[in-house]
């Protein structure tokens, strides 16, 4: 057992348990007396942006859930900014927060304020990114290389596997951006060698910005004109901006384009037919696991996660959620099932 109360048991059939109480180093304000059995604890949320939809919802679920179960959470959020990240977060330290949910806008840069954090004695919670080189307690997330496979696989079976595609990747300081591109190549890989699929064009959008997304599609459709059957767009924000350029060329609905988050104006644009499928994401296990997770951590309880990520760190103890590929033809017994969305917005 480390002094970091958290044990990983990789037979174990439970994703993740929450255990007994254990002396731990006190940090937060458990340096001044609180800790384990502290009546309300405190919890930081330092958000990379709120500019997309998700993270809204992460945010308010993540806090619903925190009350219900009896903290209080301080949030921040970033604007894509790595300087005022790690501010954020050294705010968040002294203001004497008793654990710390981390969503980073750069998984490298953030290692620097979960070495703050440690030095406090405050557990940290890599939430959906990842943050690599740095000894975070736990990262919950989605299976997001599964996320790269299901967009591949619905393009190139909608393509019958052949046809001119372009890629957007997300943004380069994103973890996860890599993870997405890394289940695409998996299955693009054999069809790109075998020539019946081409690429045209491909990039990175920084900071998953929409019109850093048109502006590739402007390029690549300059460069290599209209004839293309697919973008490979890696969420539903990018998917926004290369449907403008497409449309734009008149090839709205005629190009088939992927997605990512079941952002309501994305699932509109799948039942109107211009973009072809997102993948949703259950936002509410993360953020209410991640709420769950983050009180047992500030009540020194002991957190038991079945499966580890190597962030180059260590194995950081990891849940991982499932994902669901959504077109028009699942939508309601997905998206609409669940409560994501109603109904009446997508018709
Ligand atoms: C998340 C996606 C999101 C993207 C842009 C990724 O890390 O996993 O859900 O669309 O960031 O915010």
């Amino acid at each position: 057992m480390t002094p970091r109360n958290i044990l990983v048991v990789l037979s174990l059939a439970l994703s993740l348990a929450i255990g007994f109480a254990l002396s731990r180093k006190p940090g937060g304000r458990g340096a001044e007396g609180r800790g384990p059995g502290m009546a309300r604890p405190r919890l930081g949320l330092s958000l990379d942006t709120l500019k997309e939809e998700r993270w809204q919802r992460d945010r308010d679920r993540f806090v619903q859930r925190a009350t219900e179960l009896g903290a209080d959470v301080l949030v921040q959020s970033a604007n894509s900014d790595d300087t005022r990240q790690v501010q954020d977060i050294e705010a968040l330290i002294s203001r004497g927060v008793d654990a710390l949910v981390i969503v980073p806008h750069n998984g490298e840069a953030m290692a620097k304020a979960v070495a703050a954090a440690r030095q406090a004695g405050i557990p940290v919670i890599s939430y959906d990114r990842l943050i690599t080189g740095a000894d975070v307690d736990v990262y919950l997330s989605f299976d997001n290389v599964r996320v790269g496979e299901l967009q591949a696989e619905y393009l190139v079976g909608k393509l019958g596997g052949r046809g001119r595609i372009i890629r957007i990747y997300g943004s380069p300081t994103d973890n996860n951006a890599r993870l997405f591109k890394k289940g695409q190549d998996k299955v693009l890989a054999p069809l790109i060698q075998s020539g019946a699929i081409r690429v045209v064009h491909e990039d990175w959008a920084q900071d998953w910005k929409p019109e850093n997304a048109k502006k590739i599609v402007n390029a690549a459709l300059t460069a290599q004109g209209p004839d293309v059957q697919g973008i490979l767009a890696s969420n539903d924000g990018t998917a926004g901006g290369a449907i403008q350029a497409i449309t734009e060329e008149g090839l709205a609905g005629k190009v088939l384009v992927t997605g990512q988050d079941a952002e309501l104006a994305a699932c509109q644009r799948i039942m109107r037919g211009v973009q072809t499928m997102t993948i949703y994401k259950p936002l509410h296990q993360l953020a209410d696991r991640a709420a769950e997770v983050a009180v047992a951590l500030a009540r020194r309880q002991v957190v038991v996660a079945r499966d580890t990520v190597n962030n180059g760190f260590k194995e950081v103890p990891s849940v991982l959620e499932n994902v669901i590929a959504v077109d028009k033809d699942n939508m309601m017994e997905t998206v609409v099932k669940d409560g994501f969305h109603p109904a009446a917005q997508l018709k």
